[in-house]
């Protein structure tokens, strides 16, 4: 099947592109506007993207929304993961902030939303997440956003930024939340 990937985010762009095989994974066109993310949670702000997408283009898409949840900050960032420390704050500026606030050793959990809508009014939403600890230094280069910080229960001496991206997708929140999706999809 050919999908198209309702997000302006490179990183996310990445993963979905292997996550997705054998589907394809194009990009969005330049000239569809997304919604600003008005939703109180992950699965509502992902279906509204994903419903943007499928209406302008005609065709299905998908969308993830996705966040990282600080237990010592009763679950923030969460849905306002990627403007934590602002409305155009950098994913380093973010990951500070969280660093700032939260200590070093103390729980974390990213969070995936991922919504598949398709022109004829069909939606699904799959969830996926990821359990660590958050790093006392930022290590590694994969990855993007909060990453160099999070350490997976799976690989408790590395960060998610260490990982190779095999490693990531085969722990990660959007990795589950693909496989969730690619399970309940038609074969490709
Ligand atoms: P949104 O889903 O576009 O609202 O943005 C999600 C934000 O959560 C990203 O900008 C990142 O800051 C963070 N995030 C989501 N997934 C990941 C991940 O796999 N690694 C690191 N940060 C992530």
């Amino acid at each position: 099947m050919r999908l198209v990937l309702s997000t302006r985010n490179d990183g996310k762009a990445r993963e979905f592109g292997s996550l997705m095989a054998p589907h394809i994974v194009d990009p969005l066109p330049k000239h569809v506007m997304l919604p600003p993310e008005t939703g109180e949670t992950f699965a509502e702000n992902a279906l509204e993207k994903a419903r943007t997408a499928a209406r302008e283009l005609g065709r299905p898409a998908i969308a993830d929304d996705s966040g990282i949840a600080a237990e010592a900050l009763d679950g923030r960032p969460g849905v306002r993961s990627a403007r934590y420390a602002g409305e155009n704050a950098t994913d380093e500026q973010n990951l500070d902030k969280l660093m700032r606030e939260a200590p070093a050793g103390s729980r974390l959990a990213y969070v995936c939303a991922l919504a598949y809508v398709a022109p004829d009014g069909t939606e699904h939403v799959v969830e996926g997440r990821c359990e660590g600890t958050l790093s006392d230094t930022k290590r590694g280069s994969g990855g993007f956003g909060y990453d160099p910080a999070f350490i997976p229960d799976e690989h408790p001496t590395m960060t998610m930024a260490e990982l190779t991206p095999e490693d990531k997708d085969a722990i990660s929140h959007r990795g589950k939340a693909a496989r969730a999706l690619l399970a309940w999809l038609p074969p490709a």
